[in-house]
């Protein structure tokens, strides 16, 4: 198919800009204010080089992960985004095959325009013998009834993790979409997970809530009230990641929500080996952000990250080509770290160290 012509995430990017209504491209490529963030995720990985060893790699690299007794195929996860049925018609279906089909975890965004259960028998559908992982990103809701509400969906719906955003006291500032006047879906579509929460509306649909005065409490309320290892999402300052730690969390997602919530924060990989440090190998911590080729992933796993996330990489295949084109994306990226994997001489995972990341000449770190 015109698919294999497809050799990078980039043509991904190119042919979703021409597919899509030009209003739907610039909600999932801008960022907050100036988006000077979503150029610095890009660019830090720009400025590092890889610097490789020789005559030590072998023939069978291994590249698989597991987190929270869940298998990943390779170190690349897909990072939570909302409303994928604005880009293709099966949605978020389209992502749970191709998620299955690679054999990496899917992060369900809490915004789905498809409800979480569907999501889940989707993925199991598609697996066949295999076992795939779903995790649920959610947002806390200031009334504790309807969080309750989506942890039960997210459970029943076989989740296996709680991956909640932290970095939305208040909604980021698109003035992309301010100026296109998009606020909100199409109205054939909806965050179906809010969809008749508590049972007692049929047919409606909630808004998600974003609040400035949720605190470290309602994590340590969420601690009580779940089993599934909870992940915070959006934790940048590392003296937060030592607080998420003391209050029992079991892994950090460093992100910066693709440049999307506060401009001018740096990029994810620039803070990552100082937030390594703060964790000090307690609890895994993943990192999303301008992720874009397999050289940027071992970066990551280089300077400490168990695994990183793709957001809008995952969206341009979908808009491409639905379930097919988010399972190209993710076999190139995959096909891109093995490689780099054997031109660094590993074996495989675990021989990426931070010794192979230096500053690239002429960046002035
Ligand atoms: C997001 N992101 C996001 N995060 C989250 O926690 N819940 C969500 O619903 C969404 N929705 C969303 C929509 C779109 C269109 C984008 C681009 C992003 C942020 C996402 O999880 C991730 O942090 C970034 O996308 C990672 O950066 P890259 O890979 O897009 O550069």
């Amino acid at each position: 198919s015109g698919l294999e012509a497809m050799l990078t995430v980039r043509e991904f990017e190119a042919v979703a800009q021409r597919k899509l209504d030009p209003v739907h491209y610039d909600y999932i490529a801008g960022g907050s204010r100036d988006e000077v963030t979503v150029r610095a995720n890009e660019d830090g990985f720009g400025r590092l080089s890889l610097l490789p060893r020789v005559l030590r790699g072998s023939a069978q690299r291994d590249l698989s992960v597991t987190l929270f007794g869940g298998q990943s195929s390779m170190p690349v996860l897909i990072s939570p985004t909302a409303f994928h049925r604005l880009v293709c018609a099966e949605g978020e279906i389209a992502t749970a095959r191709a998620a299955a089909r690679a054999g990496t975890i899917m992060i369900a965004s809490m915004a789905s325009t498809v409800a979480v259960g569907e999501v889940a028998a989707a993925a199991r559908a598609a697996a066949g013998d295999g076992d795939p992982t779903l995790w649920f990103q959610l947002y806390l809701q200031p009334d504790m009834d309807d969080t309750t509400a989506l942890i039960a969906r997210a459970t029943d719906a076989g989740c296996r993790a709680l991956v909640v955003t932290v970095d939305s006291p208040v909604l980021g500032a698109n003035e992309r979409n301010q100026r296109n006047n998009f606020d909100d879906l199409p109205p054939e579509m909806a965050c179906e997970n809010l969809r008749n929460l508590r049972g007692d509306e049929p047919g409606n649909v909630r808004q998600i809530a974003m609040s400035p005065e949720l605190s470290w409490e309602h994590i340590d309320w969420l601690r009580e009230h779940t089993r599934l290892p909870i992940l915070l999402k959006g934790v940048l300052h590392p003296e937060d990641a030592r607080i998420a730690i003391a209050h029992g969390i079991d892994g950090l997602l460093l992100s910066n929500h693709g440049g999307r919530q506060l401009d001018t924060v740096p990029a994810t990989i620039d803070l990552l080996p100082e937030f390594v440090a703060a964790v000090d190998g307690s609890v895994p911590v993943l990192l999303d952000g301008g992720v874009r080729r397999g050289t940027d992933v071992v970066k990551a796993l280089a300077l400490g990250a168990a695994a990183v996330g793709v957001g809008r990489p995952i969206v341009w295949g979908l808009a491409t080509a639905g379930e097919e084109g988010a399972t190209r994306v993710l076999e190139l990226l995959r096909d891109e770290v093995d490689h780099t994997v054997a031109l660094c001489g590993a074996r495989g995972l675990a021989d990426l160290t931070p010794d192979l990341v230096r500053p690239a000449a002429g960046s002035r770190r």
